[in-house]
Parts: C-alpha cells; structure tokens; sequence
C-alpha cells in the first residue's frame, strides 16, 4: 500500500497514530536542526518533521528533496506547537520515521501555489501544473459537483442520459463548423456537432420523451472569455410541452444546482423579460440585472434644439450614475474614452451633473438651457447628486453602445458582486433577424424553432414581427442557456425554410433525414441547452470558462501544451486526398 491516509485529513484527534502518506513536495523549510516539508496531494497539505538529532540520515534524505518530487512518508501524528490556522490540517504534524522517494522533478517553472509566479502562457503550456494548484483544483471539483447535481435531478424527473455522434453532416446555419476528412469516402466530410440539435430531435420523433446530455459541442467562431471552440452543453429535449413546461422544468435544474452546490434557495419564480424590453431597457438580451440603470429615451425632449448630433439621430437614450455628479474631469474623459474605443465605437458621450446644490453642468450648454436640462433630468429620474449620460445614433447601435457603458459603470460602483446571483428569463426573441448585407432573414436561433402561433399570419406579410416560441435564461449579463420549442408540422417547416431563403432541394440535402422523420408521427417538442463551462463559472465567480475547463484553448484557439492544431505528414494528406494551399500572405 503507498498510503493508507490523505494529506488532507489527519486532524489533532488521530494523535499518536503512525501513518503512511504519498505525494508531492510543495516546499521545505531548514530551521537549525529540523527540516519541514510541506507534503501535497489533492486533498490538502500536511507537514512533515525529520530531526536532525533524532534520526540525521533520514533528515540529510529530507534535505536532498527538490519541490514537487514524489515521496512516501510515514511517521507519528503529534500535535504542533505553533498551529497553522489557514489549513484543516493545521494542528498537526507528522514526525517523520521513513521516506521514500517514488520520484524525482525537474524543477517547475512556476510554483505552484494559488498565488502563483507563472504567466498565463506558461501555465497553459503546463497545464498539467498548473492543474495541481489548488484554486484550480477547486473550479473542477466543482464541476464535477455540478455535473453530478445535474444528472440527479434530472434522473428523477424521467430524463434519460443518450449519447449522439461526434461525426456528423456539415450544415450551413449558426457558426462555422470544424470539418473531419473522411478516409473512405475520399473528397467527403464529417462536421464536429455544434449541438446535438438535430439528434435530439429525432429522438423525441423516436418516443424517447426526455431526453439530456452532457455534450460535447463544436463551433469554430471567434473566441472570447465566455466561448471556447469546444465546450459542453446540458443539453435537453421534452415531448408534449409548452413553452412553459419547459422553462420550468429548467427553471427547477438551476435553482436545483444552486441548492445543492451553492445552498442559495431561490424561493420566488425567475423574472422573465420580453426581448424587446431587454433591448430597450438595456440594450442587450441579455441584461446584468444585479443592478438598475435602466435605459431612459429622450429622442422627444432633444430633437429640433439645434444640436445637429442629436438632430440626426434616430434615438438619444441615458442612464442615471447615482451619486456620480462629483466625478472629475478626468474621470467624465475616461468614460468618453471608454466609449469611443474600437470595439464600442461610439462617436461621444454627452454629461449633465446635478450638483448636491441642485445646479445644473453638462458637456451641451450650448445647446440646451437649464430648464430643457431639467426636463431630461425629471423623465431620467436624475436628482441632486447624479450623473446623466446621454448617446444618440442609430437605434440598435447606440442601445448597444450605452449598453457598455451601464455595465462599466456597474463595476466602477462596485453593483456587480460575484456573490449575487440575478438570472432571468428573456421570452419572446424574433423568429428572424435580417441581415443588410446579404439581404435576406436568417434564423434568430435556428430553423426548427416554432414561430409563436400568435403570429403565424404574419409569416409573410410582417416576417420581421413574428415572434419566436423561444427562451434564454441570463444569469449576471451571461447568456446560460436558450431553448425553443420546435416545429414539428412538416407543412410550417417547409415555410420557414422558404422564408430562410432555402430552395426545397436545398432544404431536402441539408435536413432531408429530419424532415422524413418528421413524416412518421413527431410529437411536439422542445428543449433547451445550457452552457456547463458557463454555468460552473459563474457558480466559481470567475470572468473566464478556460478557468473551468482541464485543457482549455487559448484565444487563437491552440492548445499551446500539446501545441495543436498541428500539420500532418504528407502520407495522411494522401490517403485523404488532400492537398494544402496557403494563402500566400
Ligand atoms: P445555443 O447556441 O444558444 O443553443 O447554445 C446553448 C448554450 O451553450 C453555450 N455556448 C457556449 N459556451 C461556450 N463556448 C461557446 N462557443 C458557446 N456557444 C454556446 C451558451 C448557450 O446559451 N441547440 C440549441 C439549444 C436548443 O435549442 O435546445 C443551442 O445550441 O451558454
């Protein structure tokens, strides 16, 4: 046996117990006579003592021990005199009667240690390191509590756990697909799933009723700190339920895993929020509403004053920063600044303070006399104290444009803690966004989502009005997951797809399997995926899903550990019959 306890639990009752413990040296301390080894594994840190006096051979052995080299110990559990508080181990030290070393390190290239001396691009490269740290470890045993969590609630609702393919058809709709030759079929491809959508479907038309997975999933888009090209999905589908079947039914999975994982009990229903509301309110479907800030729109109270940028503009729209009249210049500029970075790309930021005293300074003097001034500040609800911060342009833009800033003043107030959890519910997304440059409707969320039968009329003559049978849930300005219910009548998909812009043909090559399963008695349907990397991230507090995924990519998406994507010998170019051309740039 190398070990018949953990470093992580001997505590001050097993005193006087002689043990035997295996793992990694953190660190080593020489105080006169005695060296200290703080000994690691995954469930704690327990320190050794070997005495010169006592036993100089073993402690020489002790001396030689380089960090993260993996040793045996055993010895006697004894009460310490000067206690370490921090760890569950604390009262107690091992003193040392035998040690083995199992194996030698190289010396690691970043401690390891939560507060650690490795850059990003170093732990990456050894992830395997990096790993050992345990605030890293502590991100993935929560997502293995999680997971757990997720398949016991949803066991007991009926739900069965099927796995789906990885090697499936390449289809055109959402992001781009990584694609995988096929050796056997020369000149054809496999696509890596971007959701098990399609499957998930087929087995409801299959009479599986409820169906999860926690899955795999594929999407070559740009990245971000809340994507990764591969990430998992909880990913469910129900036969013969409504919108609202569905969302409570999801609505019981989070609050369940809040429960069991976070002990946070959520008494009352989730808020639930119409697209346009999200939008107008602010600017993004999905809000960030641990705080208020509303948006406020002044179009009405602003035009025709002679100040052309607001003459011009399809909307004005503010925010209220409470208590921010006393900010400086210099930080009214860091804001404009902020604004007017590439990635907003707002042309300026128009203030207006209300001083404590209740006078009245704005970036628009010139414009505006105190009394329109106040106008603004009576419909913005602003009042002595605060700060107006105004946008103007094209509707959407401009929503999302002011929509960054709510959400950097947030954090500069400090109203967007870690420890608060604000999820909700955004209903009612349109059926089709139109795109300007290629002039045509493209799916919101994607072509079998069911139009709310409200609005089936208006299929053609309003096509843009049409409302979705879809849902997000949003928790903290992250999109957790989305779902809809599903088409399920062949006659109505043939439509969408007409409205999509596919040719019958077109739509009988790309999804042909689907609609003839659909000939055979498909019950009505939907579902909903939620992001598992999002969902343990937001549950760890942490802004960034790579901090819960074991071998994440980093944002070119290469994993610089194993160093891929990588080329391959011209032979498996071959047998493929593949030749590569680069562009010559
Ligand atoms: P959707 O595309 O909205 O829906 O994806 C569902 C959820 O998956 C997460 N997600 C991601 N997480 C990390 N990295 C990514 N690149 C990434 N892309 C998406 C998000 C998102 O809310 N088949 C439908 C679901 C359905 O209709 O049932 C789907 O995939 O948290």
């Amino acid at each position: 046996m190398y070990r018949d306890k953990t470093c992580g639990e001997l505590r001050l009752t097993d005193e006087g117990q002689s043990v035997k413990l295996a793992g990694w040296v953190q660190r080593s301390r020489k105080m006169g006579g005695m060296t200290f080894i703080d000994l690691r594994d995954r469930y704690g840190i327990t320190q050794i003592v070997f005495n010169q006096e006592i036993n100089p051979e073993l402690c020489e052995a002790a001396n030689a021990l380089g960090r993260e080299f993996v040793v045996q110990v055993t010895g006697k559990v004894t009460e310490r005199t000067s206690k370490n508080k921090n760890i569950p181990t604390g009262e107690i030290e091992i003193i040392a009667d035998g040690l083995k070393t199992l194996n030698r390190s190289d010396i690691p290239p970043f401690t390891i240690e939560d507060n650690t001396d490795g850059g990003d691009d170093l732990r990456m490269k050894y992830r395997y390191l990096d790993l050992r740290r345990p605030c890293v470890r502590k991100n993935l045993e929560l997502r293995h509590r999680m997971a757990f969590e997720i398949r016991r609630y949803l066991d007991s609702k009926g739900f069965l756990e099927i796995e789906t393919p990885i090697l499936v058809k390449s289809t055109p709709e959402g992001a781009r697909d990584f694609v995988v030759p096929s050796r056997m079929n020369p000149g054809e491809f496999y696509a890596l799933p971007q959701s098990p959508q399609l499957f998930k479907q087929l087995l409801m038309v299959s009479g599986y009723d409820r169906y999860f997975q926690i899955a795999k999933c594929f999407r070559d888009e740009d990245l971000r700190a809340d994507r990764q090209p591969e990430f998992t999905q909880i990913d469910c589908e129900m036969s013969f339920v409504e919108q609202e079947d569905v969302i409570d039914m999801f609505e019981g999975l989070v609050k369940h895993i809040f429960k069991y994982v976070k002990e946070i009990d959520f008494a009352d229903p989730f808020p639930r929020m119409t697209w346009h509301d999200a939008m107008r309110l602010y600017g993004s479907d999905k809000p960030d509403i641990r705080f208020g800030m509303p948006f406020v729109e002044i179009t009405d109270l602003v035009k025709g004053k002679g100040f052309s940028v607001m003459d011009d503009a399809e909307i004005t729209v503010g925010i209220v920063a409470k208590g921010c009249a006393a900010y400086t210049r210099k930080q009214i500029d860091q804001l404009t600044d902020f604004v007017k970075r590439p990635q907003i790309g707002a042309k300026g930021l128009v203030w207006v303070k209300i001083e404590a005293d209740g006078s009245i300074k704005s970036s628009v003097g010139k414009f505006f006399t105190e009394d329109q001034l106040r106008q603004w500040a009576e419909k913005m609800e602003a009042e002595c104290g605060d700060l107006m911060l105004v946008m103007s342009g094209d509707a959407m833009k401009t929503r999302k444009q002011l929509c960054e800033l709510r959400l950097e003043m947030g954090n500069r107030l400090g109203l967007r803690d870690k420890n608060v959890f604000a999820p909700l519910w955004i209903i009612d997304f349109p059926l089709f966004e139109w795109d300007e440059e290629t002039q045509r409707y493209y799916a919101m969320h994607h072509p079998f989502t069911s139009p709310n039968p409200e609005d089936i009329p208006l299929l053609h003559s309003d096509t843009g009005k049409v409302r979705a049978t879809a849902y997000d849930i949003v928790v903290n300005g992250t999109e957790l997951g989305g779902g809809s219910i599903r088409i399920h009548d062949a006659e109505l998909q043939d439509t969408m797809f007409e409205l999509l812009g596919f040719t019958p043909e077109r739509a009988q090559e790309q999804f042909g399997f689907l609609m003839n399963a659909f000939k055979f008695g498909a019950p009505p349907h939907g579902g909903l995926a939620l992001g598992f990397d999002r969902f343990v991230s937001i549950l760890a507090g942490l802004d960034t899903i790579r901090d819960v995924i074991a071998f994440p990519k980093n944002n070119s998406g290469r994993d610089v550990m194993n160093e891929s994507p990588s080329t391959i010998d011209q032979t498996q170019l071959d047998e493929l019959c593949l030749r590569i051309e680069l562009p010559k740039e």
